[in-house]
């Protein structure tokens, strides 16, 4: 009886520490990103897809891919190739969980994108926020092959030049829109 108090205790323990560190990760990772999980609703990427070429030859890079539904959508409307980066932890798992459940392509790494090889994209999607966009700019300028279209939800890339804006609803200004570019070549 005393045994199992003891072991019921530790066992107790130990899952309130693992539940701690997972916290703590998190919440580093958000501090160290400074971009929440947030989704961009499944009705936007439709819309987006109504109004932006992806063919079965494309590869598809998210940078900061969530649970991965950006990608699982490409994917089963396309046919295209997808692949995902993401940090925060919570997230990941999430988007491994997906994939295998629902018998996905796509690849999920748990990477930093700032530091991953992102020359086998052809298009990149980002929903990133705020005051990153100026270096993330930066780095997609030297890290995406010429040619490499651009799609960003919600913010803009300062420094980018901008081919088009979809706006997910014409005429009300407070509305999200997705922001397309493409890489130039180097002159
Ligand atoms: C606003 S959410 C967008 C999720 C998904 N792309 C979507 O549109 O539904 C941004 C995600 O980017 C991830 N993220 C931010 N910076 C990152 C980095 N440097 N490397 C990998 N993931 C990052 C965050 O953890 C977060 O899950």
């Amino acid at each position: 009886m005393m045994n199992m108090f003891v072991l019921g205790t530790i066992m107790a323990l130990f899952f309130s520490i693992l539940g701690l560190c997972l916290v703590i990760w998190i919440l580093l990772t958000l501090l160290y990103t400074r971009v929440p999980w947030v989704k961009t609703p499944e009705k936007n990427i439709a819309l987006l897809l109504e109004n932006c070429i992806i063919t079965p030859s494309d590869t598809v890079y998210d940078l900061g891919c969530g649970d991965a539904a950006v990608l699982e959508y490409i994917e089963r409307k396309t046919g295209a190739s997808t692949k995902g980066f993401e940090i925060s932890p919570l997230a990941y798992f999430l988007a491994k969980g997906r994939i295998a459940t629902r018998r996905l392509k796509t690849e999920v790494v748990f990477e930093n994108f700032m530091k991953s090889d992102l020359t086998g994209a052809t298009v990149v999607f980002c929903f990133l926020i705020g005051d990153v966009m100026q270096k993330i700019a930066e780095h997609l300028q030297t890290a995406l092959r010429p040619g490499t279209k651009i799609v960003s939800y919600g913010y803009q890339f300062p420094d980018l030049q901008l081919d088009s804006v979809i706006k997910t609803r014409p005429g009300d200004s407070g509305a999200s829109s997705f922001y397309v570019y493409s890489i130039q070549a180097k002159r």
